[in-house]
């Protein structure tokens, strides 16, 4: 009983800050496997490098952004298709790509909310051109408000797609990533966006104390590193590639104003990131999803218990 009460009292200090997160503890959330997660692991295909490279079959490593020309983004950023099943999910709620990448920094936009039109991008996985699947922001330490500062002031954000067609399905996130200016100066990249965007997104993800240097980033650079949210507890190897992006500004949105004085706005980097779950809520197996077996009722009692006690301080507060 002591042990359920500290857990409530822990969960009920969650609650006032993180109303939605208490949704993923309910119990049926944690008994049921994703269907996603069944599916995705039994069509999927990884060549040993963890992602089929776009331009080998049509695609691109640039997005395109709407009402520009054709001009794009660089994907400069790609969760490997070598990473736990777990992570390659789309989910929040099951410890999936959205729970490791609050566990980063970064959430969903500003209460649901998207400004403008979607970029498009082709994987080269038989797809063709797709518009992003959706796109995550720095949340300023606040995964539910957060992100709303960042649409007003700025700052680090990513668009992604999955690569999961017919003709590449290595299940890998190709993500565009960078550092938008204010929406007062609508919302442009600042100088050096593309690889700062980027390598402070793999220093969060790899917990790193110090900021990667990005002018001296080159081919073989790796970087690891913990990081947890909702008691998912995530390890992240990254390491920098080239050959995959090109090294040009050809193409490129904002080129003019991202590169320049010696500075390439697109360096040719992609930092490919493999992701494994270190431990989950329910500590069973790294990797495995909470067994149907695993009794689930103690959860309940600690929701249960929770939800009297919060409704008991609300009555004595409004008392
Ligand atoms: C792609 O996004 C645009 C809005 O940016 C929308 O009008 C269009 O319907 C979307 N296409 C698909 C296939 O969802
Ligand atoms: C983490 O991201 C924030 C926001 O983009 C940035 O200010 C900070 O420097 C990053 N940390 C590292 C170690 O890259
Ligand atoms: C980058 O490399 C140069 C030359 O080796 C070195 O002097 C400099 O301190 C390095 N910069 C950072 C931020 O590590
Ligand atoms: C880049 O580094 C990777 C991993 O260390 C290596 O396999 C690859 O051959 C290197 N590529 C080039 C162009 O040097
Ligand atoms: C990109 O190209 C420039 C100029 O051609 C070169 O100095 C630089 O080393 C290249 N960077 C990478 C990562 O290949
Ligand atoms: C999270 O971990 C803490 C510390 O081990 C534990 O007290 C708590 O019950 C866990 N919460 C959930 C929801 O698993």
């Amino acid at each position: 009983m002591a042990s359920i009460t500290a857990t409530a009292a822990a969960l009920l200090m969650l609650l006032p800050s993180a109303p939605t997160l208490s949704l993923a503890y309910t119990p049926s959330r944690v008994r049921s496997p994703s269907p996603l997660w069944r599916r995705a692991s039994s069509s999927r295909s990884v060549p040993p490098a963890g992602f089929y490279n776009p331009a080998a079959n049509g695609g691109e490593m640039l997005t395109v952004a709407p009402n520009t020309g054709g001009l794009g983004e660089p994907l400069n950023v790609i969760v490997s298709g070598n990473s736990d099943e777990l992570v390659l999910a789309d989910n929040e709620d099951k410890g999936g790509f959205r729970n490791w990448m609050i566990s980063v920094g970064f959430a969903s936009e500003c209460l649901g909310q998207h400004a403008g039109d979607a970029q498009t991008a082709n994987l080269g996985d038989g797809n063709g051109q797709l518009n992003e699947t959706s796109e995550l922001r720095w949340d300023y330490g606040d995964p539910n408000l957060g992100t709303c500062k960042e649409t007003i002031n700025g700052g680090n954000h990513f668009r992604y797609w999955i690569q999961d067609g017919p003709s590449g399905n290595s299940g890998a996130f190709f993500l565009a990533t960078s550092y938008e200016m204010p929406i007062q100066d609508g919302h442009n990249i600042v100088f050096d966006g593309y690889n700062l965007g980027r390598d402070w997104l793999v220093g969060n993800a790899t917990a790193q104390s110090n900021l990667i240097p990005t002018g001296n980033v080159t081919n073989g650079t790796t970087y690891s590193g913990k990081t947890s949210f909702g008691n998912y507890t995530y390890s992240t190897d990254a390491v920098y590639l080239t050959g995959i992006l090109s090294n040009s500004t050809s193409g490129l949105n904002h080129a003019s104003s991202v590169g320049g004085n010696g500075v390439e706005a697109v360096d040719g980097l992609v930092a490919v990131l493999t992701v494994k779950v270190l431990s989950t809520p329910t500590a069973s197996a790294s990797g495995a999803l909470p067994s149907l077996s695993t009794p689930w009722w103690p959860l309940g009692a600690t929701l249960l218990l929770t939800t009297l006690t919060l409704s008991q301080s609300l009555l004595s507060l409004s008392a």
